[in-house]
């Protein structure tokens, strides 16, 4: 057991290495689309009769604020209406964007490179409408696509075991569709991609009341079985891997169990699963490493693991308030969700206050009773590494951001000695590294990519690494899943404030690492982000998200995303 922990720890630090994008050569990918076998972004299984779900005809009133706070939001009963409600606001269509010739959807979760590897399933009680079952979500046809049917007996069992209502809402990933474009690195993409969607879920279940609580114990082998994955003839490719499996339950409610029993697992195993998984590209490549690194970090079942809430001047981090600008947001929460998009060009000319940006990465830092940070992942193992361009209040210059103090002292030995790390602000773990401007080493670390370098601020995430992947190589995917939802409240705070984001998954990783003074792998940067005043491009015209449910668009039709 020992042994293939220790070849699963060197796997997946042999797949990180590897997949480094370096100054003179990136990660090894196919260097060309093949735009014949380009995936289709929406999985469908075939022999099955969708439910539909109702779009909302009024989105909630609910402020800006009511994303975080749950005190806010009322709780709302869940039918196959709110069920709706839930999935359109998180992973749903949010536009279709066309230039002439070409027509691409786009969706309310970003996605690297806009290939969507994520996909979602609900295994739901008897609802109205809806017999209890294991369901797959189309966001194509915003319908639920019924795999197999839960027996009353089995829900009465879950529902003993959880001690209340709800339903479970599991994410999986399909590698290929990143590796098509992205080869080796599209592992990386694949999780970051996660941890974007299981903020936006926690985001939206939290505007109707309701909480996502991350089943921590619960193996990727068990989450296969709920979903009948082994029943499951998946297209040579382009099977799913498990992810993650939530629990949706009332705000308020405490001590979720977060482990599933194995009676309850194996009773889904004599379930009888329906419907075949569509082939989304005639051709493939076959990146054998991502194989392997899948394998090596999947999740055995373990004990359930508290999540603790990190301590700071002898008070949890949880009961802070929020820190609030002097002009707080006036756009509606959901709103939010659905207007952000990623900024393809900053201006170089719109700045922030430094207190709107202290009130954003604020909004990053875990607290108790808050979503998204709630649903449980761990303690926070990621902090910022921030190139300040134009914040009025900060000289520009290098700064970080600790979302966990318990890092600053091996932070501190491990960077460069010049660096001041002078503290800038009271509330928050924020320090100045060093003053200068960092405009253009921001773009080119960040593989020569402008919009690093001409928004108001970008910034590196820099997970605390070797141990944590030492400790269990699972630990990995996680550590991406956590930028990922950082990444996903950058984008919504950006849209609150006026301002547009985009994640960046393309930067040069050692570069990073030798501009900290890092020389060792206890810490990595992981994920790029930026945040700024957006160019929007005037050539794209813009449809609504569900127009083709009126007058529908062929669902096997290419949608080609000129931008991939
Ligand atoms: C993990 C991740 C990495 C990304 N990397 C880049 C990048 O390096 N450069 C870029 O211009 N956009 C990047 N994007 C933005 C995507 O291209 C964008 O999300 C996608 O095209 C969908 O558009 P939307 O965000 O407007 O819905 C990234 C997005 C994600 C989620």
């Amino acid at each position: 057991m020992k042994t293939e922990t220790n070849s699963a720890v060197t796997e997946t630090l042999l797949y990180h290495e590897q997949t480094k994008h370096h100054f003179h050569r990136y990660a090894r990918s196919a260097g060309f689309l093949d735009w014949a076998n380009q995936p289709n972004p929406f999985r469908s299984y075939e022999g099955v009769t969708p439910v539909r779900l109702p779009l909302l005809q009024e989105d909630p009133a609910s402020e800006h604020l009511a994303l975080y706070e749950r005190s806010r939001n009322a709780f709302q009963d869940f039918t196959r209406e709110t069920i709706g409600a839930f999935l359109e606001l998180s992973l749903g269509l949010s536009a279709w964007k066309s230039i002439p010739g070409n027509t691409w959807a786009l969706r309310i979760n970003p996605s690297s490179g806009n290939l969507h590897p994520t996909e979602a399933y609900l295994i739901l009680p008897a609802l109205p409408g809806v017999t209890a079952g294991i369901f797959h979500y189309n966001s194509y046809l915003h319908a639920l696509e019924p795999r197999a049917e839960v027996p009353e007996t089995l829900w009465r069992q879950i529902k003993e075991h959880l001690h209340t209502d709800g339903f479970f809402v599991a994410l999986t990933s399909i590698f290929w569709r990143e590796a098509w474009k992205y080869g080796e690195r599209a592992f990386r993409y694949s999780q970051h991609d996660v941890g974007h969607a299981l903020a936006a879920l926690s985001f939206s279940a939290n505007l109707l009341g309701w909480k996502v609580t991350w089943l921590n114990a619960v193996s990727d082998e068990e989450i296969g079985r709920l979903l009948g994955f082994d029943q499951t003839q998946w297209p040579e490719f382009e099977s799913e891997h498990p992810e993650l499996l939530c629990f949706v339950h009332r705000s308020g409610e405490q001590g979720i169990p977060r482990d599933l029993s194995r009676e309850i697992v194996s009773e889904f195993s004599g379930l009888r699963f329906q419907g075949r998984p569509n082939r989304l590209s005639e051709d493939h490549v076959d990146w054998e490493i991502i194989s392997r690194v899948a394998e090596a970090t999947a999740k055995p079942k373990h004990e359930e693991a508290a999540l603790t809430v990190p301590v700071r001047h002898g008070l949890p981090e949880s009961t802070r308030p929020f820190y609030t600008p002097p002009t707080p947001s006036k756009i509606p929460a959901a709103q939010i969700i659905r207007q952000r998009r990623s900024a393809v060009a900053f201006d170089g000319i719109s700045s922030i206050t430094k207190d709107q940006f202290c009130a954003m990465l604020d909004k990053t830092l875990p607290r108790d009773a808050s979503a998204p940070f709630d649903l449980g992942l761990t303690v926070p193992c990621v902090h910022l590494l921030l190139f300040v361009h134009r914040v009025t209040g900060l000289e520009p210059g290098l700064y970080f951001l600790l979302r966990a103090e318990r890092d600053l002292p091996a932070l501190q030995q491990k960077c460069h000695r010049h660096f001041l790390w002078r503290p800038v602000d009271e509330t928050l773990l924020l320090y100045l590294l060093q003053a200068g401007d960092f405009q253009s080493t921001a773009a080119s670390v960040s593989c020569g990519q402008s919009i690093a370098g001409e928004s108001a601020f970008s910034l590196g995430m820099i997970a605390r690494f070797r141990e944590e992947v030492e400790t269990a190589p699972y630990r990995y995917r996680q550590l991406f899943w956590e930028t990922g939802m950082i990444g996903q409240i950058l984008y919504l705070e950006a849209e609150a404030a006026g301002l547009r984001a985009t994640g960046i998954g393309c930067f040069f990783d050692d570069p990073v690492h030798e501009l900290m003074g890092l020389s060792d792998d206890a810490f990595q940067s992981l994920y790029h982000f930026t945040v700024g005043g957006p160019r929007d491009d005037a050539r794209l015209a813009t449809l609504a998200a569900y127009h083709h449910l009126e007058a529908p668009v062929r669902s096997e039709a290419k949608h080609r995303d000129p931008r991939v």
